[in-house]
């Protein structure tokens, strides 16, 4: 009945453990549920006020235009300019998005022909290798290990483009500030990766919803490199960083012909954002400083108790310099220590393969649940 393309998927990761958790929770355990990094703070209340009363405007009734308002555009540009010191035109190179999974998910229709190579992580979030192989592409695997800093192998992709003319990837993914990892890349790597990428035609896809949960310094953008529009995008979202994921709403910005490219996809598939959570987005995005501030402090708290309990309990991780993510290693078959965790403690984890064969023997706990929460699963991972 199905399609090849369907028949050759991987079954979605976080469907399966939603299968798994409800089957604990059917049968009276009290789940605490680390594994899907969806905030558990509400929206805060600057937004959703001003989405109650752009949903009462008309003109946010009928079909958004394809590219989004040019006024979220335009506070697009502006939280660009603010945070990361880069000028954006919103008319030609910012695309708003239903999501930044939306975008992800899109991009590859417009630059990849069947059969052509697209690099991606290993591990990593599962909707880029998915998205190149509806696109008809070849996701080729990036290794992401932590003797490298969880970063890829750079020098090793030029050598290979050097030695194999034949050997010629489309497109390149990456996502730093790192999920599943919680790594982050610096200002040198992204020149690096630019400037392979323009000496090879090589597209460059940075996914960066992570960029403001951070511990340690704001982690730079790809589009601070001079010369990153040439070859570059980068996919944001407001869902993490305002707790939004339910509003469904990110952006693109970078190369406008990039940025053009994936609105022609759009345009023949979905009719934009409503324009009330475009409202409510520009409301996000001017917010002030202390909203985000006060978010990154209550995750800097559970990560510290998260963390010291696992450390207690044996297990080897580094505190993430960025994200709302602890990735530590078991040492052993993730999924067989997720199964364990779950039925001696109730905790729901992710196992690291879930995100590609190099996160084999990892887990992924993350800390969007309460602090209280975060405690009591501290104190079960003790009782162990
Ligand atoms: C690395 C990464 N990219 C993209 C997304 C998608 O976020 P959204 O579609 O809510 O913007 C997620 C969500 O978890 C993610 O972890």
């Amino acid at each position: 009945m199905y399609a090849d393309r369907i028949k050759s998927l991987p079954p979605y990761l976080f469907a399966e453990i939603d299968g798994i958790k409800k089957r604990a929770r059917d049968s009276g355990v009290d789940v605490i549920d680390l594994s899907v990094g969806d905030p558990d703070i509400p929206t805060p209340e600057h937004i959703v006020k001003e989405m109650c009363e752009a949903v009462k405007r008309p003109a946010n009734h009928q079909y958004p235009s394809y590219e989004g308002k040019i006024e979220f555009r335009e506070a697009v540009a502006e939280w660009y300019r603010d945070l990361f010191g880069v000028d954006l035109d919103p008319s030609t190179e910012i695309l708003t998005l239903i999501g930044s999974k939306e975008g992800l998910a899109h991009a590859p229709l417009a630059f990849v022909n069947p059969g052509e190579i697209v690099l991606v992580p290993d591990p990593a979030y599962t909707v880029y290798s998915t998205a190149v192989m509806f696109a008809g592409g070849i996701p080729e695997r990036m290794p992401l290990l932590k003797k490298n800093s969880f970063l890829p192998d750079l020098g090793s992709i030029r050598a290979r483009l050097e030695q194999d003319p034949d050997w010629r990837p489309r497109l390149i993914f990456l996502n730093y500030p790192n999920n599943p990892t919680g790594a982050v890349a610096g200002i040198d790597f992204f020149r690096e990766l630019v400037d392979l990428a323009r000496e090879y035609g090589i597209l460059v896809m940075h996914d960066n919803p992570y960029s403001e949960i951070y511990f340690d310094g704001r982690p730079p953008s790809i589009l601070q490199v001079p010369g990153a529009r040439d070859v570059a995008v980068e996919f944001h979202s407001l869902s993490k960083t305002y707790n939004m994921t339910g509003w469904r709403i990110g952006m693109v910005s970078g190369s406008s012909r990039i940025i053009e490219g994936i609105g022609k996809v759009k345009s023949n598939i979905d009719s934009g954002n409503f324009g009330a959570v475009q409202d409510a987005g520009i409301a996000a995005l001017r917010s002030p400083p202390e909203v985000v501030d006060g978010l990154r402090a209550v995750y800097r708290e559970r990560i510290e108790i998260l963390h010291s309990a696992l450390c207690d309990i044996g297990l080897e991780l580094s505190k993430p310099k960025a994200t709302f993510y602890l990735w530590a290693w078991t040492g052993g078959d993730s999924r067989e220590y997720a199964k364990m965790l779950l039925e001696k403690t109730g905790i729901v984890v992710t196992p690291g393969v879930g995100f590609g064969e190099h996160g084999e023997g990892y887990i992924r706990l993350s800390v969007t649940q309460p602090t209280e929460r975060i405690e009591m699963a501290a104190e079960r991972l003790r009782n162990l």
